[in-house]
C-alpha cells in the first residue's frame, strides 16, 4: 500500500498543488504561504483547488475560503497574464495617476468592474500605495515597477507587451 493512500489522490491536474503542499509539509499553520504559492501558480485561486487544499490539510473548506476572501491580495477570479497595478495613493494621485488610469482603460477596453481583457492577457487594478512614492506616479506590471509614468508611457508599455505576445505567438505557430 502506498503511504499516499490516506491523502487526496494525486491527479495530474493537482500535481503543482501537491508539490506546494509537500513543500510546506501539509501544515495547516502554513495556509497563507500555501495559498500565495497556489496563486502564483494559477494566477488566482480556483474553487476546486481551494477545496483540494482544505482536504489535504485536513481543515474545513470554510476556513480556507475565509482566508482567501479576507485578504485582498488573493483573487478568486482568473486574472490576465499581465497584472497591471496602477497606484492611486496620495503621492501618485497628486502626480496625475488618473489620466494614466483612463488611458490604460481606453487602450485595454476594460472598466472598473471588468478588469480583465477577454483574451486573458491583461488585468488592470488600482492600488492604494505601492511603497515607491518617490517614483510617483507608479505602475507595476507583474511585480516590476515602472516609475514616473505618463499616459503615453503607460500605453507604450501595453503596446510593447502586445508586440511581445504577437512575436511569441508567431514563433509558436512557426514551430
Ligand atoms: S502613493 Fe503611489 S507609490 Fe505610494
Amino acid at each position: 500500500m502506498e503511504a499516499t493512500q490516506t491523502r487526496p489522490i494525486r491527479s495530474q491536474k493537482f500535481e503543482a498543488v501537491c508539490a506546494i503542499l509537500d513543500k510546506y509539509k501539509r501544515q495547516p499553520s502554513k495556509l497563507i504561504p500555501i495559498l500565495q504559492a497556489v496563486q502564483d501558480e494559477y494566477r488566482y485561486l480556483p474553487e476546486e483547488v481551494l477545496n483540494y487544499v482544505a482536504t489535504a490539510l485536513g481543515i474545513p473548506p470554510a476556513r480556507v475560503f475565509g482566508v482567501a476572501t479576507f485578504y485582498t491580495y488573493f483573487a478568486l477570479e482568473p486574472k490576465g497574464k499581465y497584472v497591471i497595478r496602477l497606484c492611486d495613493g496620495t503621492a501618485c494621485h497628486v502626480k496625475n495617476s488618473i489620466p494614466i488610469l483612463e488611458a490604460l482603460r481606453e487602450k485595454l477596453g476594460v472598466t472598473e468592474k471588468k478588469k480583465t481583457t477577454p483574451d486573458m492577457l491583461f488585468t488592470l487594478e488600482t492600488v492604494a500605495c505601492l511603497g515607491a512614492c518617490g517614483l510617483a506616479p507608479v505602475v507595476m506590471v507583474n511585480g516590476e515597477v515602472h516609475s514616473r509614468m505618463t499616459p503615453e508611457a503607460a500605453v507604450k508599455l501595453i503596446e510593447d507587451l502586445q508586440k511581445q505576445e504577437q512575436v511569441a505567438a508567431a514563433k509558436k505557430e512557426a514551430c
